[in-house]
């Protein structure tokens, strides 16, 4: 039990530790360095190491870097019946509560964790310092895109989860990754097929039902009354949230910068991860 927070907190290793947040749920918490925090938000259907590249540059960079496995995926527990984005951003809330109780933390939330980012920005706006939305949108699912998820969560019940994401492979990675980098790709495959099957159909159901923020951009600052520098990222080659919409989303936030990384996918964070930690580095210590 955290004498502090009344939470009960199990260490593990200076680096990763399990965390009980109030549903019961287990989380597994990776924690490296001093100063800053800056929390990263992984995507679907992957883990905290999708941000292997960033741990040393953020501690080298002078930030303290808190990187969950989200509900059901990595090493944290199962989602249990269901699970909401709601319930994703009330799991980062109390991660922050626990390892940031006084600050106020940088999120940087890729694709899905992009989502939640939005999802904890409209609960939580007052926790956040710096807001990092990387490969990810503000949109909510069309019709038809919310029937894919559907679709994909029942393959994965009735067949296995590889079966139903291994189309999402090569819309995750560039052609170049895909072809030349094969310990990336061997790597991102088996983190894929890990993700129990029940995982993958309540957090494509949680994504189908996610809010629409498109319309809340431009009050981001006005609204919850803090001065939350943004920065978007996405990758040259990312079909799933493209350099293009990405320009026009991120145009109506008010203090907002866009980076697009050259020769990068959806993973920019994996495929070229000297230009991506630069790029948020940069946008880090600029603010
Ligand atoms: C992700 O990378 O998190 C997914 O592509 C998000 C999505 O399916 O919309």
């Amino acid at each position: 039990m955290d004498r502090a927070t009344g939470r009960k907190v199990l260490y593990l290793n200076q680096r990763q530790f399990d965390m009980i947040v109030p549903s019961g749920h287990k989380l597994a918490v990776y924690l490296y360095g001093q100063g800053e925090p800056v929390l990263l938000l992984h995507g679907f259907p992957l883990d905290a190491t999708i941000w292997r590249h960033q741990y040393q540059a953020l501690v080298d960079g002078g930030f303290q870097v808190i990187a969950p496995d989200l509900r059901g995926f990595g090493q944290s527990s199962e989602i249990g019946n269901a699970c909401t984005m709601r319930d994703f951003a009330d799991d980062v809330h109390c991660v922050c509560d626990l390892l940031a109780p006084d600050e106020r933390v940088s999120l940087v939330g890729l694709s899905m964790g992009g989502y939640i980012a939005f999802e904890f920005w409209s609960r939580y706006g007052n926790r956040l310092n710096k807001l990092v939305l990387t490969n990810t949108k503000p949109t909510a699912d069309s019709a038809e895109a919310k029937q894919a998820r559907l679709a994909m969560g029942e393959k994965a019940l009735s067949d296995s989860t590889w079966y139903a994401v291994a189309p999402m492979l090569p819309r995750l990675l560039s052609q170049e990754s895909l072809q030349q980098n094969t310990e990336l790709t061997q790597w991102l495959s088996a983190m894929m097929a890990r993700v129990p099957a029940a995982t993958i159909a309540h957090a494509q159901k949680a994504m189908a039902d996610r809010s629409d923020f498109s319309e809340r951009l431009g009050r981001m600052n006005h609204e919850s009354r803090i001065n939350l520098p943004v920065l978007v990222i996405t990758g040259q080659l990312d079909p799933i949230s493209t350099p293009e919409e990405c320009k026009q989303w991120s145009a109506k936030i008010p203090n907002c910068n866009l980076a697009v990384i050259d020769n990068a996918g959806h993973l920019p964070q994996l495929e070229q991860p000297q230009s991506f930690n630069q790029t948020l580095l940069e946008f880090l210590r600029a603010h």
